[in-house]
């Protein structure tokens, strides 16, 4: 395995990607790691990331001097490798000028590293210090115009330097450079694959949980789901799934949960239908956040009331994924993540006691998606678009009532039939409709009609922090319009939501 100490680049994840890609197990740990800890982990490597601090400020972090001693090859990328001249006694300063964007790297020697990259290739550069002089051993072994020490190594010990990020694409050969490093310095295997994962989770998960009982809420996304398959096959029966019909799911959304968890699967699934529950606190309630506390309420209610019923439960399973463990334990800690690891289930019923189960934590989305396949889950629910947990409740501007979520769920089946239909499904981020509670006139046949508007949402994005609206093909929207307006009774107008994100949000509410 490699370990990836984090300084707080922006750009950790992608560092942890691709070394996955090569099959290769990584992880990311704080710079608080013990050296002991890091022996007992026998990673074959070290890689130091990026990160915004200045060696030179007195809160920048660092990690134990100690894994200079192990023996194990180190990479410090931009911090990292400042970081690494600064603590085996070379000098940082201030760049004369400071580097942002693409530089052309002039590469002294193709060895090492370099092996096998030309000696003129583009590199992507942001930092604002520069490694001054050299710690002993050490040689420099690219340049660019504004930065004298680019890259440095000392080959005895297997440590590396890169001034620029080699996991971005703006640095072309910077894959070959991370290839260099994890099979020519650090002798890694490619032993990461699903199999693998499955074989060691089960072993763990059997081993952690013995004769007693799991609960875990199924939701029908991907995350609960391959979680779900993951511990079945670990735990067959101990594991009792709670799926809460909250009345405010999608066309045929539970039904198919209940197909195939319980009949395909044979799984313990408890399914609870309390849409009166939430559809009765919902009454008369506009405002999102409200919508929002009060789903989330119910939820750990119910869910609350039916672990109770179940004797012997010592566990809650959850499909939390690496990136909020990451975030929770990165460089600078921010006490957002332990509300987020938590957010999947709403909260854990404290007198219960139960401890945490998160199979999934050390993966990410895609890995997670793999993993799924492999366990057989369908297609359909392994590229499922993200659903936001308060359901149509945040799509239906304005209160919601029976016949509103009802003329939602019919607009939203055929949007998502006709986006199938096109190819485009997994192209999107999400694609739903909105309910607006506006109402306009239209004619059909010699009738006036006063009916709602509904609005189509299409984004593309990579993590939903960022996105953009999609540029549908003017032939797909017609015929969305069209049947929408046709076959769901109480809407008689369509339009296309053409806002990116930021300034607005993916959902309306
Ligand atoms: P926004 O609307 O903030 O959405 O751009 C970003 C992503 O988060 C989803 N979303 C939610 N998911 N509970 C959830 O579980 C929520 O209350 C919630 N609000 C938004 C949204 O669907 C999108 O993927």
């Amino acid at each position: 395995m490699i370990l990836i100490i984090d300084f707080g680049s922006q750009y950790n994840q992608l560092i942890a990607r691709r070394v996955r890609e090569h099959r290769i197990y990584c992880r990311i740990e704080p710079p608080q790691i013990s050296t002991a800890e890091i022996k007992a982990m026998a990673p074959e490597g070290i890689i130091l990331s990026g990160g915004p601090a200045s060696i030179y400020e007195k809160k920048s972090p660092r990690v134990d001097l100690g894994i200079f001693d192990l023996g194990i090859p180190i990479l410090g990328i931009c911090y990292g490798m400042q970081y690494m001249a600064d603590a085996l006694g070379g000098k940082v300063k201030k760049a004369e000028k400071r580097e942002y964007g693409l530089a052309e790297l002039r590469i002294k020697n193709a060895a090492g590293i370099f092996s096998g990259i030309e000696k003129k290739t583009k590199s992507w550069m942001s930092h604002g210090d520069t490694v001054g002089s050299l710690p002993k051993g050490f040689r420099v072994t690219a340049s660019t115009a504004s930065t004298n020490v680019a890259a440095m190594e000392n080959p005895a010990k297997k440590f590396y330097g890169l001034q620029f990020h080699p996991e971005v694409d703006h640095t072309p050969k910077g894959k070959r450079m991370l290839k260099n490093f994890l099979f020519a310095t650090c002798k890694c295997k490619k032993t990461w694959t699903m199999k693998s994962f499955i074989k060691e989770s089960i072993k763990e998960v059997k081993h952690l949980v013995g004769d007693k009982k799991v609960i875990l809420g199924l939701s029908g996304g991907v995350d609960s789901s391959v979680t779900a398959l993951l511990l079945h096959r670990a735990i067959g029966k101990q594991l009792t799934c709670v799926f809460v019909d909250n009345g405010l799911l999608r066309q045929d959304e539970a039904e198919q949960v209940k197909l195939l968890f319980k009949k395909r699967f044979k799984m313990n699934l408890k399914f609870v239908s309390a849409k009166r529950a939430f559809l009765n606190r919902l009454k008369g309630v506009v405002d999102p956040e409200k919508k929002r506390k009060i789903i989330g309420r119910t939820f750990i209610e119910v869910f609350e009331k039916e672990a109770r019923k179940l004797r012997g439960v010592k566990f809650l399973a959850q499909g939390t994924l690496y990136p909020d463990i990451i975030e929770s334990k990165s460089a600078y800690g921010g006490p957002s993540a332990v509300i987020k690891s938590h957010h999947n289930v709403g909260g854990l019923p404290k007198d219960m006691k139960l401890k945490l189960i998160e199979p999934l934590k050390h993966l990410f989305k895609d890995e997670v998606r793999v993993l799924g396949k492999e366990l057989g889950l369908t297609e359909d629910l392994v590229w499922r678009q993200p659903f936001p947990g308060p359901g149509l409740a945040i799509r239906i501007i304005s209160d919601v009532t029976q016949a509103r979520l009802s003329i939602l769920r019919n607009a939203d089946a055929i949007l998502l039939e006709e986006i199938r239909k096109s190819g485009l499904y997994r192209k999107l981020w999400q694609s739903f409709a909105v309910l607006l509670p506006l109402k306009s006139v239209g004619i059909m046949g010699d009738q006036r009609t006063y009916e709602y508007i509904a609005a189509i949402r299409a984004v593309t994005s990579a993590d939903a922090m960022t996105a953009d609206w999609a540029r549908l093909p003017h032939s797909l929207l017609g015929r969305i319009s069209n049947r929408i307006i046709n076959e769901v009774r109480g809407v008689n107008r369509v339009v296309y939501d053409i806002s990116s994100k930021p300034p607005s949000t993916i959902e309306w509410e």
